[in-house]
């Protein structure tokens, strides 16, 4: 099989990573796409257009559809339905259509948000309950994806924390801003459970998928992958600042559910089918966060 790999939203947080794990490798020929942030040698493409994206698609006749675009901020959801709809869904479903026409398969990258959070830990296959509209648009992302061709690739992933441009870049970094500044009192979620992972990770787990599935064709369907330590935004906000000798008397605990658009309490992701394709990094907390705060602490 030709290892041609095509990567939607490959200027975002986690995109950049799949982008580097494959570009590593010279078995691989990869093409990224970006919409306002194309520099870098990324293709610009409107994936909301599908004459632009078919243009593309067709011309680099990609084995592998990686679809990491998408809106994902589940507070711009609630207010934007129908621009949601376009990218997280619609998009999706014109990308399947056109790796179908070239015998390629997508990997829809998903989010542990099509879960409700009451009975962790969930499995691939488990069926989803979506709490709010953004977990609703990715779980009708899966259902396109999944229905499309049984060779597609839904791979779920919980909060993201990476090699930021800017801390609010990631649900994670942003908290760095609110730690730095001990002359206000920084009120940290200490309710809902989560489990940052590093993207970095991220693009290896994938990678070993991707590889994998070269060998062995009945890799498809859904997978998961996750850090393994559970933490609440007030536990990250600690230890960053242990991290950098900051103090932590200004944060503050608030065991209240988290506001705005509704949040699952713990989605912990059964990881096994992933553990299964061999070992994959899973990157301290400590030590990943470290490496992605250094160079905005001033
Ligand atoms: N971030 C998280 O904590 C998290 C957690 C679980 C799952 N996920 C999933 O992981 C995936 C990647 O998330 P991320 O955090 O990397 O997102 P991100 O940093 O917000 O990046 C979004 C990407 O989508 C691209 N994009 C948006 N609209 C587009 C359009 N109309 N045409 C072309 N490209 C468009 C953006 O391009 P430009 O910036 O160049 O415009 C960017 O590359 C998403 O599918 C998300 O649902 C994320």
């Amino acid at each position: 099989m030709a290892k041609r790999i095509l990567i939607t939203g490959a200027s975002g947080l986690l995109g950049r990573e799949f982008l580097k794990a494959f570009a590593d490798d010279s078995e691989w020929t990869t093409l990224g796409l970006a919409f306002s942030r194309s520099s870098d040698g990324l293709k610009k493409v409107d994936l909301t257009d599908p004459v632009q994206t078919a243009a593309v698609v067709r011309e680099f006749k990609p084995s592998v559809i990686l679809h990491s675009a998408a809106e994902r901020s589940p507070d711009v959801v609630e207010k934007n339905p129908e621009q949601t709809k376009k990218i997280n869904i619609e998009c999706t479903q014109n990308l399947c259509q056109l790796a179908n026409e070239l015998g390629a398969y997508v990997i829809f990258i998903s989010t542990d948000y099509v879960f409700d959070g009451t009975k962790p830990p969930y499995k691939p296959g488990d069926p989803t309950c979506p709490l709010n509209k953004y977990g609703m648009s990715k779980a009708d992302g899966e259902k396109v994806v999944l229905t499309a061709n049984a060779g597609n690739i839904v791979f779920r992933v919980p909060v993201l924390y990476g090699h930021v441009e800017r801390l609010d870049e990631s649900a994670v970094t942003v908290l760095f801003s609110k730690v730095k500044d001990p002359s206000k009192p920084a009120e940290m979620n200490h309710c809902e459970r989560r489990y940052p992972t590093f993207c970095s990770d991220i693009g290896q787990a994938l990678k070993v998928l991707a590889d994998s599935r070269v060998k062995d064709s009945s890799l498809t369907g859904e997978f998961h992958w996750s850090g393994d330590e559970m933490l609440t935004k007030y536990d990250m906000a600690v230890i960053m600042a242990e991290l950098f000798n900051l103090p932590t008397s200004h944060i503050v605990a608030d065991t209240k559910p988290a506001q705005g658009a509704p949040r699952p309490y713990d989605c912990n992701l059964d990881c096994g089918r992933m553990d299964a394709l061999g070992a994959v990094k899973r990157t301290p907390f400590r030590e990943g966060i470290k490496l992605c705060l250094e160079k905005h602490f001033h």
